[in-house]
């Protein structure tokens, strides 16, 4: 078995850790159960493109014990768990290549290691497995018969890849189940992103100023958190209906260049580029510390703040100090996603549910693939909902049905005043 890991020797710490997450999913638990029983994904190989995380080892468990030959890269440099990634590869058997830290050319050698095994399925966290497939391997192609999209980002990717007529397979917006976005976008981000800001800066939030960008489902979730640790949250937002939204929801809603002018805390979480940018810098309050939430390390213009600044000071792990003018700004996790390279990402209990999603998917493929076309595909409805079902037993939560009678009311249309 190949793989490129920090060391090996991690991977008793790593187990541990795997199976601490385990007893938070479930869900994917559930799934593996019946993986293990009816090897839906026999024979099939799946590259995988995901943070290297003690939930995505489970991940990787359950397509392995559904018959799956996996192959699992890193889908951002700097938040790969290196014992997790150990145990994957000493406990469980599963190929890795990721490193923390890795630069930018390890980091492509190491994605085009995982394709190397040529897929029947991509699972891509971003989008950057089926982008360097389409742009630099298209002889791999021939053999895909679909892929999964986790993140919003790399829906949007895959969107405009459709909209071109580029997009060479059917891809399945995980993303887009309800069981996904509403609890992974909104719980995990917000759960996740405070967690990185507070592990970097043990800053207090209470009393603070603290701005979101973006008032998307992470934003949503990022904000909530904020508010309910005592911050006085701003939104910027670009979308009217989103910021009337934020507007109803009770947070301030201003533009960037007054809202930095203020802010103590300024997190990103928008998927576009320099929301952040340099004319903001210059007027931001002393001592503001930023971070991005995002994808991507685009959000916050790091190369000019680099280039503006007179001094640039490492205070402690992932806090970094730049001293713009007479005033010190200080970045967390150099721009890259705060909840993961700060902090471990979303806890279990939702990833939980957006990998029974992911599992799923690969299974959807497999089942429909020959009557899907070259587009992105939300997931069927009932599958998102089976998904909840098994969430709430697990919670042993239970909830009314509709009895026959409403039932027919629903589908009824001439009962009216
Ligand atoms: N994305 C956000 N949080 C994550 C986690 N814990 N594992 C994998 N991907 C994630």
């Amino acid at each position: 078995m190949k793989y490129d890991i920090k060391s090996i020797k991690l991977a008793a710490s790593g187990k541990k850790r795997i199976e601490w997450a385990d007893r938070d999913m479930p869900v994917l638990r559930d799934i593996r159960e019946e993986f293990k029983k009816n090897k839906p994904l026999k024979g099939i190989r799946i590259s995988a493109c995901l943070h290297v995380t003690s939930e995505t080892a489970n991940l990787m468990r359950t397509l392995k014990e559904g018959g799956a030959e996996t192959v699992l890269c890193a889908s951002n440099p700097l938040s790969t768990q290196d014992e997790v990634a150990a145990s994957l590869v000493k406990d469980y058997g599963i190929s890795v290549f990721a490193i923390t830290g890795i630069n930018n050319k390890g980091y492509y050698k190491h994605l085009n290691a995982a394709i190397s095994i040529e897929p029947h399925i991509t699972m891509d966290d971003g989008a950057d497995l089926i982008s360097t497939l389409h742009k630099k391997r298209k002889d791999l192609i021939k053999n895909i018969l679909g892929g999964t999209e986790e993140t919003t980002t790399g829906v949007i990717r895959l969107k405009a890849m459709a909209a071109k007529k580029v997009l060479e397979f059917p891809v399945i917006a995980v993303n887009d189940s309800y069981t996904k976005y509403l609890f992974d976008n909104r719980y995990g981000t917000g759960q996740s992103t405070m967690d990185g800001i507070l592990r970097s800066t043990n800053r207090l939030i209470a009393g603070s100023v603290f701005t979101v960008a973006g008032y998307g489902w992470c934003g949503k979730g990022t904000a909530m958190r904020a508010k309910g640790m005592g911050a006085n949250v701003i939104i910027t937002e670009v979308d009217p209906i989103k910021a009337l939204e934020a507007h109803m929801d009770g947070f301030r809603v201003m533009k960037m260049n007054d809202a930095c002018k203020t802010s103590d805390f300024i997190v990103t979480v928008t998927g576009d580029i320099n929301v952040i940018d340099k004319h903001h810098f210059k007027s931001m309050k002393d001592g503001c510390i930023i971070a991005n939430s995002g994808h991507f390390d685009v959000e916050i213009n790091t190369k000019a703040l680099k280039k503006m600044s007179k001094k640039i000071t490492e205070i402690r792990d992932n806090l970094t100090e730049y001293m713009v003018g007479k005033k010190n700004v200080y970045l967390l996790a150099n721009g890259r996603l705060v909840n993961l390279s700060s902090a471990e990402g979303h806890p279990a209990c939702v990833m939980d549910m957006s990998f029974a999603n992911q599992a799923l998917g690969a299974t959807y493929i497999l089942k429909n693939y020959k009557k899907m076309k070259k587009d992105v595909y939300k997931l069927p409805d009932n599958v998102d909902s089976n998904i909840a079902k098994r969430k709430m037993r697990s919670l042993s939560i239970k909830f009314d049905t509709l009895t026959p009678e409403q039932k027919e009311y629903l589908s009824s249309w001439q009962i009216g005043t």
